[in-house]
């Protein structure tokens, strides 16, 4: 695959985020307005990343600062026309780089239960259960950095 461009968000970028954020969460199949709404709630700031692919963009993810050596990867998220091309790993990826610099000795999340099998693609296991927005019980997976 063609490496994505990784760079820091502007404030520029915030609402093309906002609506790839409504795309690659819908693209799982839940209700629109309730993934509308939900998005429109999406607060950037935060550490955030973007990946581009000829200048547009087509994933972020968030990063929380390390708190007791753990960081939490926040928001993961790759355009529906982009997914299964490599551009979540490469973004993980980062973002694990990310953390470990700031000396952080684990990467944390709330997971998607779509997207659990990725994760466990990219060596994590799930360490507990964290209720959702949504009142959803969500696996927490993590990853040793
Ligand atoms: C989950 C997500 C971030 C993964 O990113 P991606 O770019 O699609 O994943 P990659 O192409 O890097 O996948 C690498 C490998 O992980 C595995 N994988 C990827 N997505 C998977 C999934 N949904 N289920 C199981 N395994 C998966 C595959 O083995 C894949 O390799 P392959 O395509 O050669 O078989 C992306 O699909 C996405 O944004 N989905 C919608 C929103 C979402 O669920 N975000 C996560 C919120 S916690």
């Amino acid at each position: 695959m063609t490496e994505p461009r990784v760079r820091p968000a502007t404030p520029a970028d915030h609402e093309r985020l906002r609506e790839l954020t409504f795309e690659s969460k819908f693209h799982w199949g839940y209700d629109r307005e309730l993934v509308r709404s939900w998005a429109a709630t999406l607060d950037f700031a935060r550490e955030i990343w973007v990946a581009e692919l000829g200048g547009e963009i087509v994933a972020w993810a968030a990063l929380r600062p390390p708190d007791d050596g753990v960081c939490e990867l926040d928001d993961l998220w790759v355009e529906p026309a982009a997914i299964r091309t490599g551009i979540g790993t490469a973004l993980f990826r980062h973002a694990a780089d990310r953390a470990r610099a700031a000396g952080a000795h684990a990467l944390r999340w709330e997971a998607e239960p779509n997207a659990v099998g990725f994760y466990e693609r990219m060596g994590a296991e799930t360490v507990g259960t964290a209720t959702s927005e949504w009142g959803r019980t969500l696996p927490v997976m993590q990853v040793e950095l």
